[in-house]
């Protein structure tokens, strides 16, 4: 067996059968006709393994840019999968191609970014997307456009009816003059300053994400460990109701409401079960403390969803995606809790 601790930045120390790392064409179709157990991983900062794996897992490495096309306005640029995100954005706005500037610093692959259609700061993976490259399990490929892939909040057709597919690289297309994206509210200071740039945007995201959320480098974690749910007007209506500081957003004919805020206010924030602990400055991030198994953190987020549906009448689903023994377990079954059996 072979370590997975370098595969996932929880940090937790399950192991697979085999590993393969993924540089091109031939490791793409061994991976797709794979009949056995398998996993895809890029860099495992949005997985939690909970379990030995006896299988096969292909970790995504393949490198290259390309400019593909460039007009007066814009350049679409193909990343290959293995390419990593915060280096992608890095490189973009040291070529003075921008639109990609609020997605600073979120760890992990650009073949990962299309799976959950990744967002912060009012922006999202779908709004610079230009196409989305995969291999199909019978080993053909196809370059599909952003309206084909699905995307909505955390969600894409790579996460439904894709799922078995290979990501193998991604367009982006970047904007060669910066139209500034700083609606959202822990921006809107910038608004206030002269001759704004990309990289002003750039700085402030770093300011914020420093402040806010662990280092996986340091400390085990995966980002947020649950979606912000999104809930129907009469729900969000009573809520408001019963809790009138409840931040809610509009979500077309919905409702989002920030689940960091329902913990928090839940009176978790800081909270430690055994070696793991919801963080202390950002509720939604769930951490290993030091040595902590993967039981131990799927225990705490079942303490979390206790808590949050008994005080809310809410259901959190996780964003983190959940490996067993027998590969990526259905986000929606129940958290698999001590002493209860496997649970889905
Ligand atoms: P992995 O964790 O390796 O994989 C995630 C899923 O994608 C798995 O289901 C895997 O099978 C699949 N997958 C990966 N690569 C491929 C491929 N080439 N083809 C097919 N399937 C594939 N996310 C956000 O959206 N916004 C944030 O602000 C954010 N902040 C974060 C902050 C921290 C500190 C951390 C640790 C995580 C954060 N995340 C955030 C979550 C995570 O970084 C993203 O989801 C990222 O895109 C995951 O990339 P990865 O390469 O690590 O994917
Ligand atoms: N809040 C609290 N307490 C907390 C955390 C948040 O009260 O402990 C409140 C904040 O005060 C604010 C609201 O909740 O009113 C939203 O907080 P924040 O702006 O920090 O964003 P979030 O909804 O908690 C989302 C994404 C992050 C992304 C940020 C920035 C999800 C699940 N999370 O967090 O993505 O970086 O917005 O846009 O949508 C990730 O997916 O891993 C991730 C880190």
């Amino acid at each position: 067996m072979k370590s997975l601790r370098p595969y996932n930045t929880f940090g937790f120390d399950v192991s697979a059968r085999d590993i393969v790392l993924m540089h091109g064409i031939e490791d793409y179709l061994r991976c797709v006709r794979d009949s056995g157990p398998r996993l895809i991983l890029g860099g495992g900062s949005d997985v939690l393994l909970s379990e030995d794996f006896p299988g096969t897992v292909y970790v995504m490495a393949s490198r290259g840019i390309t400019v593909e096309r460039k007009t007066a306005d814009y350049a679409v640029v193909r990343f290959a999968a293995g390419e990593s995100w915060k280096e992608t954005v890095e490189w973009c706005l040291g070529c003075g191609l921008s639109g990609i500037e609020n997605l600073a610093l979120i760890p992990g692959t650009c073949g990962a970014a299309p799976v959950q259609n990744i967002g912060a700061y009012g922006r999202e993976f779908a709004d610079i997307c230009e196409y989305v490259e995969i291999m199909h399990e019978d080993g053909t490929c196809e370059r599909l456009p952003p309206e084909k892939c699905g995307f909505s909040y955390r969600m894409s057709r790579f996460k439904s009816d894709l799922s078995g597919c290979l990501i193998t690289a991604v367009g982006l297309r970047l904007s060669r003059s910066f139209v500034p994206h700083i609606g959202y509210k822990a921006l809107q200071c910038l608004g206030e300053k002269r001759d704004l740039s990309a990289l002003d945007v750039y700085d402030k995201i770093l300011e914020l994400r420093g402040d806010r959320l662990p280092d996986p480098a340091r400390i085990g974690n995966a980002g947020c460990f649950f979606q912000n749910p999104v809930i129907d007007r009469e729900k969000a209506a009573e809520l408001q109701r019963r809790f009138p500081e409840m931040p809610q957003f509009e979500f077309g004919s919905l409702v989002k409401v920030p689940a960091g805020w329902l913990i928090d206010k839940a009176g978790l924030k800081g909270f430690e079960h055994e070696r793991a602990a919801v963080w202390s400055k950002q509720a939604l991030v769930l951490v290993n403390r030091g040595g902590a198994r993967p039981q131990e953190v799927l225990d705490l987020a079942g303490i979390v969803t206790d808590r949050v549906r008994e005080r809310y009448g809410i259901e959190l689903q996780p964003e983190v995606r959940i490996a067993d023994s027998r590969g990526f377990v259905d986000p929606k079954s129940p958290l698999r809790r001590s002493g209860t059996g496997r649970g889905h």
